[in-house]
């Protein structure tokens, strides 16, 4: 019995997620071909996505990290986001891909991706695992999608709740509330 057996339920599999990664590591590699890219992983929960993209992407590249905090906790956005860590570089000049773990309301990455894009760089897109339609209250343009996923409350592969079950190998629907 795992720890997380009983509150969370299977939604994509490990085997499903490493294998959309490699899709998406190879997408990237080709439409970034001769140019030096700069991945701002969106702390905490993608960073066990973050980490396993860069290793299926066959370039040069460096990792940024950017925290932003949108929740005071529990599984409701209170559209009030702040950065709570800044990248540690300049962003001008450069081709940042940022690597997000979901988009649910987008007001998140709205604010986020008009915050970077003031900093002039060469390029901006966005990376993110999973995309949940139902609950969108802004439009935000994913540019390499992992999954769309149905209006369940998910943890695992870095996505947690009270930050916990981020290091479940598996996506999984919270069924704990
Ligand atoms: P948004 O601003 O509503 O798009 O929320 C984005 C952030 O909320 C994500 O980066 C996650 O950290 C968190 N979040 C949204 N939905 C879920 C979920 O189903 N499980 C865990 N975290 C979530
Ligand atoms: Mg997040």
């Amino acid at each position: 019995m795992t720890f997380h057996q009983k509150d969370v339920d299977v939604l994509i599999s490990e085997e499903k997620l490493h294998a959309r990664i490699k899709e998406l590591g190879a997408a990237i590699t080709r439409d970034y071909q001769g140019k030096e890219l700069t991945l701002v992983c969106v702390l905490k929960g993608s960073v066990f996505f973050a980490t396993d993209l860069a290793r299926a992407i066959d370039l040069p590249l460096t990792l940024e990290f950017l925290g932003v905090s949108s929740y005071q906790g529990g599984t409701e956005s209170t559209g009030e986001v702040r950065i709570t860590t800044d990248v540690s570089k300049p962003m001008a000049g450069k081709h940042l891909l940022v690597i997000e773990d979901i988009i649910d309301t987008g007001l998140t990455m709205s604010f986020l991706m008009e915050n970077l894009a003031a900093r002039h760089p060469a390029s901006l897109k966005l990376c993110s695992l999973l995309e949940k339609p139902a609950r969108a209250r802004t439009q935000v343009n994913i540019d390499y999608k992992g999954f769309v996923i149905d209006d369940h409350f998910v943890v695992g592969y870095g996505l947690d709740y009270g930050e916990k079950y981020r290091n479940i190998n598996f996506i999984g629907v919270w069924k704990g509330k």
